[in-house]
């Protein structure tokens, strides 16, 4: 089973999943698929001799959606780990309930377009919320909409910065992600 991880920021998250599946005899990162080039994501694929896809938006949204690509690779699971654009409905298609993605929040709250990184962290802070977490959940064709798989949570201090509650974010992803994706892909 080869997974592609979708990302365009720094990519920890994507250095966990490729740590922790690099013995694996069945589960194999075979793609990372990014919108940015220079993004942090790219030097982790280049470090691990995993094959990027660097993916430009008219292909992506009104054109096959790099679908025969992830057949090429023979990818059998999307990952999205940190990756901002939509999901198009065609690729949705090709990979049914076959696509997770993390989000740095307890959905249903904090969810939806412009609500990534930073900026959701910022509006938690600012609400005055004594706890945040994060979602796993399953991708359709609205952003943060699909059914959830998993939530972790933790406490915000009164002395919490949006970059401080990021840290926390970050340790809790670290901490679960990899293995979740694991279960997802047993359960196929
Ligand atoms: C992660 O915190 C992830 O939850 C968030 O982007 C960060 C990527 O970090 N995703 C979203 O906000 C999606 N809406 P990373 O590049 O270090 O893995």
């Amino acid at each position: 089973m080869n997974i592609a991880i979708f990302a365009s920021g720094a990519g920890s998250n994507a250095q966990k999943i490729i740590e922790h599946f690099r013995e694996n005899k069945t589960i194999h990162v075979g793609l990372i698929v990014c919108n940015k080039p220079g993004a942090g994501v790219l030097k982790i694929a280049a470090d691990n001799a995993i094959p990027v896809l660097l993916i430009e938006k008219e292909r992506f949204f009104r054109g096959d959606a790099y679908v025969p690509e992830m057949n090429l690779h023979e990818i059998g699971f999307i990952v999205l780990a940190g990756f901002l654009w939509k999901i198009p409905d065609a690729l949705i298609r090709a990979f049914p309930n076959k696509i997770i993605n993390i989000h740095p929040a307890l959905l249903p709250k904090y969810g939806g377009k412009g609500m990534y990184g930073m900026h959701v962290h910022e509006a938690v802070i600012a609400s005055g919320d004594t706890e945040s977490g994060i979602t796993i959940h399953y991708v359709n064709e609205k952003y943060d909409d699909g059914e959830a798989i998993f939530q972790a949570t933790c406490t915000i201090e009164p002395i919490d910065t949006p970059e401080l509650l990021a840290q926390k974010i970050h340790r809790l992803e670290h901490q679960y992600f990899p293995a979740i994706v694991e279960k997802c892909i047993e359960k196929l």
